[in-house]
């Protein structure tokens, strides 16, 4: 299997000095912080050395030779948005004379140039990691000045990209220099003991003090006291603050609900999931993952998406995205069916698998059915790593974090966004001009913003779903592009708020759907001014005449539509094929106020599994 080159961006950083030892409370800090997604850690404790594992943390204890001599280092725990999961990827990294070591949680954007640079100045690496760049410019500036914080700053000087670092040097063993940069450190404060970490979730169990750097800050931390300092050395005068919640509320990001966290957090999962991917000047997308399949992609002669739930939903998108840009035959199959029907395909045919987890046994068991019958197979998976990442030829990864609330849907974003960027990718290889693709990729790259515009107005939506509680039946209605939206807006409420919905093709409706509605089955109409607007009009007539209530999901300047229904939910222009992206974010926002005004646990829907890894 082939995907890209590693980065990572979700990690959990967590460091310790004071006057107890070290390792248990990295050990224990990695552990509250493994909530945030994980595939190996490791700690490091000047004197003692350095330990890694893949796997949880309980697979590191086990990697420790037992408590750790000495009373500061550093940890983390890894989640990898790129490559394989592996010890010599697992952080902490060190530069070439091991004097520095540092862990990260962020991504450098052009460390490919950077360790080009060091590469020929003789420097040697051992990972495919940005990290241990910077820990190869911090250890030669080391080197040279023998200030430990002058030397970190120097080398984040040379770097582009986002970061929270925590770094020590062998020989300066209680002390640590934590920097951010778009990446969040938080510090807890004690008499003489600090503990820094990603989010406050580690700290609160020993202080509630906590200091939150912000960009372009860094501090020196040392049992003697700490001092925090801009990126140009100026001491700054920075309290903590006490912070009155729990770790359960910290790793909720003080939001009540994982699900609503990872609703608000689509529009940077839109943005890291295009980050470095588009290639504006040849109005192209760069999957680095997809290189080795260039000349199987350009050939392709027809392709079968395959996934289960939300996944399939996104699959059909990825259809209809991919015939209009390029023109293949596109089939969608559901995981449980391809699998176990005899499926006829034809000389040509490509597989792509689209799973969040990567371990769905459905979605799984199609890509070794169709490896058995010899067809190339991409995976558009979020979880690196996994079995399905492990078994396709080549893929995508997601980059949309991991995704911790059962119901998903910032990685169904994300599988959106990816089918997208595949789409423009593969159009491109196969005559789709320069000019068409660029537009098309601009818009992707406004989406993120018009999500945060749809974020910004979920007062409104709270209040729709109050309104419509006393409802038992919904339908969900669409066409074209989003047909789909509307299968996945209602398996969205009846997953988390367990009320009937049907999702069902707006053109379908006078073949027998319409026969339910009346004034107590209320309709959501997905009705972006597009290709499919006045067919979607003359469907909600229709159940207007028939006294149903109707939620339209509408773009921003349709005043009129007003008129015609009961409730607008306005989403910003866009191009057709992208309108998904944003129509399914309010449709998740629905969903989830009507579960928790349901007193529902959202986060946790009876009967489900995140992964589901039985047939
Ligand atoms: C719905 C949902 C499920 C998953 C499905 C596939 O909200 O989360 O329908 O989409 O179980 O899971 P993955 O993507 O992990 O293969």
């Amino acid at each position: 299997m082939a995907y890209s080159v590693l980065t990572e961006n979700m990690c959990g950083i967590v460091a310790y000095t004071g006057n107890k030892p070290a390792s248990p409370i990295l050990i224990d800090g990695l552990r509250v912080l493994e909530y945030r997604g994980y595939d190996s850690a490791g700690i490091y404790v000047p004197g003692s050395g350095c330990y890694k594992a893949v796997g949880s943390v309980q697979d590191l204890v086990k990697a420790l030779p037992g408590m750790l001599p000495g009373h500061a280092g550093i940890g983390h725990t890894r989640w990898a948005t790129h490559g394989q999961p592996s010890t010599v990827n697992a952080h902490p990294h060190h530069d070439r004379a091991k004097a520095v070591w540092l862990v990260h949680n962020g991504i450098i954007e052009n460390y490919t140039e950077l360790r080009e640079r060091l590469a020929r100045e003789g420097h040697t690496f051992v990972s495919d990691t940005d990290t241990e760049v910077l820990a190869h410019l911090v250890g030669d500036a080391y080197e040279r000045i023998h200030d430990l914080p002058a030397a970190v700053v120097e080398a984040l000087a040379l770097v582009d990209g986002t970061y929270g670092i925590a770094v020590m040097a062998e020989d300066m063993p209680d002390t640590i220099v934590t920097a951010r940069f778009g990446s969040p450190i938080a510090i807890g404060i004690k008499e003489g003991e600090y503990i820094i970490a990603s989010d406050a979730a580690p700290i609160v169990r020993h202080t509630r003090d906590v200091l939150y750097l912000k960009d372009g800050e860094y501090a020196v931390l040392s049992p003697e006291g700490y001092g925090v300092f801009s990126f140009k050395h100026e001491v700054l005068n920075r309290a903590p603050e006490t912070v009155s919640y729990n770790i359960e509320d910290v790793q909720k990001g003080g939001h009540p609900h994982f699900m609503l966290k990872e609703i608000l957090e689509i529009p940077t999962v839109l943005e890291n999931t295009a980050r470095g991917r588009i290639v504006m000047r040849e109005g192209n997308a760069k999957l680095g993952g997809l290189t080795d399949a260039a000349d199987i992609l350009r050939e392709t002669k027809c392709m079968i998406i395959v996934g289960c739930g939300s996944a399939y939903y996104a699959g059909m998108v990825g259809k209809l995205l991919i015939e209009d840009l390029t023109g293949i035959p596109v089939q969608v199959e559901v995981g449980s069916e391809f699998r176990n029907r005899p499926i006829v395909t034809k000389e040509g045919t490509t597989l792509v698998a689209v799973s969040q987890s990567g371990e769905t046994a459905d979605t799984l068991g199609s890509v070794r059915e169709a490896k058995r019958r010899g067809i190339p197979t991409i995976g558009i998976v979020n979880v690196v790593g996994s079995t399905i990442a492990r078994e396709t030829d080549v893929g995508i990864y997601n980059h949309a974090g991991p995704e911790i609330g059962v119901a998903s849907t910032k990685a169904f974003l994300s599988q959106l966004e990816v089918l997208a960027l595949f789409a423009l990718y593969l159009g491109r290889l196969r005559g789709l001009t320069q000019a068409r693709g660029a537009e098309f990729a601009m818009e992707i790259l406004r989406l993120p913003e018009k999500a945060r515009t749809i974020l910004s107005r979920r007062e409104k939506i709270r209040r729709l779903a109050g309104e419509y509680l006393g409802y038992d039946d919904f339908l969900y209605i669409g066409r074209g592009y989003n047909l789909p939206t509307a299968y996945e807006g209602a398996l969205k409420l009846k997953e988390v708020s367990y009320v009937h919905a049907e999702g069902y093709g707006a053109g379908e409706m006078k073949h027998g759907p319409i026969a339910m509605i009346d004034e107590v089955f209320p309709t959501v109409a997905i009705m972006p001014s597009d290709s499919t607007y006045a067919k979607m009009r003359s469907n909600v007539e229709e159940i207007r005449a028939r006294n149903g209530p109707v939620i339209a999901v509408a773009t921003e300047g349709n005043t009129a539509i007003q008129d015609l229904v009961d409730d607008v939910i306005y989403i910003p222009d866009t191009k057709e094929c992208l309108t998904p992206i944003l129509a399914n974010i309010p449709l998740q926002l629905f969903a989830y106020y009507t579960g928790i005004m349901r007193g529902l646990n959202v986060d946790r829907p009876r009967n489900l599994a995140k992964s589901v890894t039985v047939e």
